[in-house]
C-alpha cells in the first residue's frame, strides 16, 4: 500500500476544549505523520466552500455555523493508507455509534459537534488537503 495524504480538521468543539494534542497522539500512535498543521478562523464563504456537497443538506446552516464559530485546525497527514486509518481513527460521523477509542467516541458531544473531519475518499483528500495547503507545505 501506497504512502497518501489525508486531510484532518479539528472542530471548533474539539480546539475550544484544547484537545488538538490528544487527538494528535492519537493519529501518530497509529504510524500517521503530520505533514502538515495549521489553525484556522473559517470565514462563512470558505466553510460553505468547503462543504459546498452538503449544500441541499438540511444541516447546513447549522454545519456551516458550527464550523466559524471559533477556530479549527486543519493537519495534512501522511503514511500507509492514511485515509482509511485516519477514518478509524476518528470513528463514526455519529458518536452514539462511534467505536470505543476512537475520536469521536472519546471526544465528540453530537453528530453536529463531533470533534474531527476526514477525507472519506481519495479524491476528497486530494481536494481537501489542496484546500488548505500548497504542495511546498507538506513537509
Ligand atoms: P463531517 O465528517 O465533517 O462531514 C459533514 C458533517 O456534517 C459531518 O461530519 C457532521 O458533523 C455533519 N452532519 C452530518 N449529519 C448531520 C446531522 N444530521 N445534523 C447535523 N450535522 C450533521
Amino acid at each position: 500500500m501506497a504512502k497518501e495524504y489525508t486531510l484532518s480538521i479539528i472542530k471548533p468543539d474539539g480546539v475550544e476544549r484544547n484537545l488538538v494534542g490528544k487527538i494528535v497522539t492519537l493519529f501518530e500512535a497509529q504510524g500517521l505523520s503530520v505533514a502538515g498543521i495549521k489553525k484556522v478562523q473559517l470565514a462563512r464563504k470558505v466553510a460553505e466552500e468547503f462543504y459546498g456537497e452538503h449544500r441541499e443538506r438540511s444541516f447546513f446552516g447549522e454545519l456551516v455555523d458550527f464550523m466559524v464559530r471559533s477556530p479549527v485546525v486543519v493537519i495534512a497527514l501522511h503514511g500507509e493508507n492514511a485515509i482509511q486509518k485516519n477514518r478509524d481513527i476518528m470513528g463514526a460521523t455519529n458518536p452514539a455509534q462511534a467505536a470505543e477509542g476512537t475520536v469521536r467516541k472519546l471526544f465528540a458531544k453530537s453528530i453536529g459537534e463531533n470533534t474531527v473531519h476526514g477525507s472519506d475518499s481519495a479524491k476528497a483528500s486530494e481536494r481537501e488537503v489542496g484546500f488548505f495547503f500548497a504542495a511546498s507545505e507538506l513537509l
